[in-house]
């Protein structure tokens, strides 16, 4: 079986992924520093997979730790970097932190690689590099703009890094997937996103409303040019994301990607965020406690995928529906909440 590192593997969408690496065929590895994620997520992935992953507590700005890896784990085949600081208001307040993890991760990582002769890389980016685009639904030609937070600018900077790398005729051949909204949870509940403190994003805020930890839930601004007023996103089930960074793997590893190349990685459907509640409220038979508020600042007011590129050169599309997605963060929502009056 082909050895896949993945950092950031006990995160979100990371265990999502290594779940599916595994169940594609591959040998997926986990490197992770726990700085955004809970142990409780490898137990999770072993009770899914009926096997443990291997998994290594190290912090991929660590360049030393990380050639203990490879050296460790011979002949890896390929890597999907997912580690990185994701809070756009966090990275705002500390953006050196978030400079120096996000890019200084990157940097180590691909000298670490090509130092172990390993070529392939999926690197994690995101449809915040689009910015506030002119015309939807974006393409991957629609242009990259300044980034509205320290975050976002540095996928965009990681973008770069990666296309300067292309262009100075290194052997490193990577596909950068840009997500929309991943959100959901596997199927199982035995993995799902565990944000740390107050939920900043709207479907763990949504869950953990409805089930009584959170009082109610603040619709950001209502006055924005689309059909209910609210905001929309492009909401794509975090199974469907990461099943597309197999067929990712699966491109790279097939010597088929010449350097670099970009995808969408969203349903290619626009959501406002009423269409969310209310498809929230159809998956589930719950009644969400929310009202209008204020617009929160650097919001984008609409912003959803083309998917023809990955359709076509990927043969990837996604399956879940919106509805679909909502039942399963409910179910996991519900599962840690049993969990936690079990223990
Ligand atoms: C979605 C919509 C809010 C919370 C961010 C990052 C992006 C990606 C996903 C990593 C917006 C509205 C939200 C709430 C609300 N992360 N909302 N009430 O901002 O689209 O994207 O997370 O890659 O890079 O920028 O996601 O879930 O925060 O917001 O009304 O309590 O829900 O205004 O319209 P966002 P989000």
């Amino acid at each position: 079986m082909k050895k896949i590192l993945v950092t950031g593997g006990a995160g979100y969408i990371g265990s999502h992924t290594v779940v599916e690496l595994q169940e594609a065929g591959y040998a997926p590895i986990i490197i992770d520093n726990f700085s955004n994620s809970e142990e409780s997520a490898l137990e999770g992935i072993a009770a899914i997979l009926g096997k443990e992953i291997p998994c290594y507590r190290v912090d991929c700005t660590d360049a030393v730790a990380m050639r203990q890896v490879f050296e460790q784990e011979q002949d890896i085949q390929g890597v999907i970097h997912f580690a990185a600081y994701k809070a756009v208001g966090e990275s705002v307040a500390e953006p050196l932190k978030y400079y120096h993890n996000n890019v200084g991760s990157l940097v180590a990582l691909l000298q670490v690689m090509s130092e172990f002769n390993v070529y392939n890389l999926v690197f994690s980016s995101s449809c915040t590099v689009y910015g506030i685009p002119d015309k939807l639904p974006v393409t991957e030609q629609t242009p990259v703009q300044k980034a509205n937070s320290p975050y976002g600018n540095t996928k965009k900077i990681c973008e770069e890094i990666l296309s300067d790398l292309a262009a100075s005729g290194a052997e490193m051949n990577s596909i950068a997937l840009r997500y929309f909204n991943p959100i959901g949870a596997h199927p199982s509940a035995r993995i799902g996103e565990l944000p740390l403190g107050v939920p900043s994003n709207l479907v763990p805020f949504i869950t953990q409303t409805a089930i009584g930890i959170r009082e109610q839930v603040t619709v950001f601004g209502s006055d924005y040019d689309t059909p209910d007023g609210t905001c929309i996103r492009d909401y794509v089930h975090v199974v469907d994301l990461a099943k597309a960074h197999v067929v990712a793997i699966d491109r790279l590893l097939e010597g088929k990607v010449d350097k670099l190349e970009f995808y969408n990685v969203g349903t290619g459907n626009g959501n406002t965020v009423l269409e969310a509640i209310q498809a929230f409220e159809l998956a589930t038979g719950v009644k969400l406690n929310y009202k209008i508020g204020p617009r929160r600042a650097g919001d984008v007011p609409k912003i959803y995928a083309d998917v023809t590129k990955a359709t076509e050169v990927l043969g990837f599309k996604t399956t879940s529906t919106l509805e679909e997605a909502m039942a399963s963060a409910w179910k996991w929502q519900v599962s840690l909440k049993e969990s936690t009056t079990e223990a």
